[in-house]
């Protein structure tokens, strides 16, 4: 089970040392929401803030590109230091030629889903892929309620993942915080992003324990 704070809802003036923070804490993931203010009705951060937190933190980055032609910037998130992209199936025509691009940079590549896409469009991409990201929120802000039919949505896709004998983890985005956090983890899910839960708290560092906390306790059941 990996706990990925998005640095969406993180205080920017003080950025390397909450990602620091919730290192320390036990995190194992850093998640980058990527805006572009077209895809989604947002604009955040992008390639220059990777490249400058890139050599402050030893975990993964993981690059959640909620843009349109995300194809057209692959390299170039690759270069500034991502090891995990993601690409939503809503923004690329070729998402196989996407997918084998992402992997040929030897990074991790993973495609998202929004909550109003169904999960019939990962058919045939699911062998290829390391990563689903189940969206339980529409994407383009932080701090969103949590759509609860993404639990039934998460169990549908394990059971695919699993029926096809597949290795290829579940992560899970939006309105994730102590009391959605079990509910998804039991539906399937292995990798929970939280922003507002993590950011939001006082002590980010605090957060990230007391997450890591309940979802022991899941897996001790
Ligand atoms: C939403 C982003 C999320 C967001 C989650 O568009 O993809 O990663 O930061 O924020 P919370 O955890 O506050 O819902
Ligand atoms: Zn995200």
């Amino acid at each position: 089970m990996k706990i990925a704070p998005s640095i969406l809802s993180a205080d920017f003036t003080r950025l390397g040392e909450q990602v620091k923070q919730v290192e320390e804490a036990g995190a194992d993931i850093i998640h980058f929401d990527i805006m572009d203010g077209h895809f989604v009705p947002n604009i955040s951060i992008g390639l220059p803030v990777i490249e400058s937190l890139r050599p402050f933190t030893a975990l993964p980055i993981d690059a959640h590109l909620m843009i349109s032609n995300p194809e057209r910037y692959i390299d170039s998130f690759a270069r500034a230091g991502a090891d995990m992209i993601s690409v939503h199936v809503e923004a690329v025509v070729h998402l196989h030629r996407v997918v084998e691009h992402i992997h040929r940079l030897d990074c991790k590549a993973g495609v998202v889903v929004n909550p109003a896409t169904s999960l019939y469009v990962l058919d045939e991409i699911l062998p290829y892929v390391d990563y689903v990201l189940v969206m339980s929120v529409n994407p383009g802000f932080g701090g969103q309620k949590f759509i609860p039919t993404s639990i039934d949505k998460i169990r549908r896709l394990k059971s695919m993942i699993t029926t096809r004998q597949l290795r290829v983890a579940i992560e899970v985005d939006g309105g994730i915080d102590l009391t959605t956090a079990p509910l998804v983890v039991e539906a399937g899910a292995d990798w929970l992003v939280a922003g507002s839960a993590i950011f939001g708290a006082e002590s980010p560092a605090q957060a990230v324990k007391e997450m890591r906390s309940v979802l022991q306790a899941i897996v001790k059941e």
